[in-house]
């Protein structure tokens, strides 16, 4: 259902078609809007957010987003590790751009993906991956399963990624981030009808789209207050109205990822 497995493979991919991408974009008459970040937001850096992880192949192409909760763990989404193995994944920290070399590569030693997962769209994307090179940045702290309030409507939430700055676009070469306000429950039911799964899953967006997560960005963080309460998860197109970002909700997992955390 909307693609999400098919983009996120083909993030890789479209950073190298994004140069192309941008240039017939911006050589377009002026129909189409000049890409934005993430899709809508700014550029950034690994500095201003220290837990930001790049989720890579072997060769260190960026396919998805994860953020550092410990030294050695990092919360990421389940779709996101779909197929993978600990050989065939890479965490890259202290990175800010896609091209760069810098920064901190580990190899993963442990995958561990929520059992309850089977697609997005049916919740439950959460995975949790164990380095074996423990990263030198400040860890994002994560909401508790108390902590439910965080998710009330409007309130504001941070995304970031490297993921296409456009439904059909590129990737950024840099970090970038936006803000979105939370979407209500009953809202984001209109939006997907039972696509949403209101206990695993919280939406965030403007009614009139315009900023989103996209692909690549999956399992990157949704910061509300600077605290980890969302992971990129899915949703229908990117930045369109009507169809909000949809994010893990995490407080219903967080036991799960403490578990992880502590193991
Ligand atoms: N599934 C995408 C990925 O793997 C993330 C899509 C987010 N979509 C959205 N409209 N917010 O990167």
């Amino acid at each position: 259902m909307f693609g999400i497995d098919r983009a996120r493979k083909t993030a890789a991919a479209a950073i190298a078609t994004a140069a192309a991408a941008t240039t017939a974009l911006l050589g377009a008459p002026s129909a189409v809007a000049a890409p934005q970040p993430i899709v809508g937001g700014s550029t950034t850096t690994t500095t201003a957010y220290p837990f930001m992880m790049q989720i890579t192949d072997a060769s260190q192409n960026q396919f998805c987003g994860g953020t550092l909760v410990a030294a050695n763990k990092v919360v990421t989404a389940a779709h996101c590790m779909v197929g993978e193995t600990t050989s065939s994944v890479r965490v890259v920290g202290g990175r800010t751009y896609l091209n760069g070399t810098n920064g901190t590569v580990s190899r993963v030693s442990k995958i561990w993906i929520n059992p309850d997962y089977t697609d997005a769209t049916n919740g439950d994307d959460v995975a949790v991956l164990t380095l074996s090179t423990s990263m030198p940045y400040t860890k994002a702290s994560y909401v508790s399963s108390s902590q439910t309030s965080v998710y009330a409507a409007g309130t504001t939430a941070r995304i970031l990624g490297w993921g296409t700055t456009s439904e059909n676009g590129g990737s950024s070469n840099q970090l970038r981030t936006a803000t979105v306000p939370i979407v209500s429950d009953s809202s984001c039911k209109s939006s997907y009808g039972s696509g949403f799964v209101a206990s695993d899953m919280v939406c965030a967006g403007y009614s009139s789209g315009g900023v989103d997560t996209c692909q690549g960005d999956s399992g990157g963080p949704l910061l509300i207050g600077g605290v980890l309460a969302g992971i990129t998860s899915w949703g229908e197109g990117c930045a369109e109205a009507g169809h909000p970002g949809v994010y893990t909700r995490l407080t219903t997992f967080s036991n799960l990822v403490t578990a992880q955390v502590n193991s």
